[in-house]
């Protein structure tokens, strides 16, 4: 069967971005990184996708004069490149309305909380600053809403009293790196339906869409 296309649209580091490479390379995954394209020209990612051989883009926000127009743009370069499914990878600009209504149930964003809780920038300072002894990512639809939309999958780690925001956005990066490339897969493979604002992922053992992991 033919490979889901993904462009994956960054703005920094990529590590995430390089996860979601590395797992494509497995023969039977069923969805191949066809661009990598970043708002921002001296994303770090940039550089790695074309190590890893990837086709990258650059379209800079500052170069169009409304967020809409600039999403336009970004889309016309992942489309340019047959993108059937946009997955959002640390990519850090608010999206007009425009983008998420174009890819509507083809548009992914990891986020480093567990959602509803903690949107925005600075999560792991939110967390720590809440308190509270579980935090995680989300892998989630996306909605017009900034860190809103269906939730597809999570993964939980603990949050320990020595926390800073630099270890516990470590522990939840491991989880973000297996999550991801987990959830593009059930999306090649075609289990992913929404009813009702909720996903539903077809023939999977119940509770896989949450990982868990207790290491430090
Ligand atoms: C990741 O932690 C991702 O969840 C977060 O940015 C980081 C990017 O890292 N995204 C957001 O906060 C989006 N709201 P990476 O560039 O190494 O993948």
């Amino acid at each position: 069967m033919a490979k889901l296309k993904v462009g994956i649209v960054i703005s920094g580091r990529g590590s995430n971005m390089a996860a979601l490479i590395e797992a494509a390379q497995a023969p039977d995954y069923p969805a191949e990184i066809v661009c990598v394209v970043s708002n921002v020209a001296e994303a770090a990612g940039l550089q790695v996708a074309k190590r890893m051989s990837i086709a990258t883009a650059v379209v800079r926000h500052e170069d169009h004069p409304d967020r809409e127009s600039f999403d336009r743009a970004l889309s016309a370069k992942l489309e340019a490149h047959g993108a059937d499914l946009v997955v959002l990878a640390g990519f850090m600009r608010i999206l007009s309305q425009w983008f998420p209504e174009r890819w509507a149930g083809r548009l992914l964003n990891i986020h480093p909380s567990l959602l509803p809780a903690f949107r925005g920038r600075h999560v792991a300072r939110q967390a720590l600053d809440a308190g509270v002894r579980v935090s995680g990512c989300t892998v989630h639809l996306v909605t017009p809403d900034l860190d809103a939309g269906p939730i597809i999958a999570q993964a939980a780690v603990p949050v320990f009293p020595e926390d800073t925001e630099a270890t516990l956005s470590a522990r939840i990066l491991r989880q973000e790196h297996r999550l991801y490339p987990l959830v593009v897969r059930w999306f090649g493979e075609g289990r992913i339906s929404v009813a009702n604002g909720h996903v539903d992922v077809k023939g999977l053992p119940q509770g896989a869409t949450l990982l868990f992991s207790a290491e430090p």
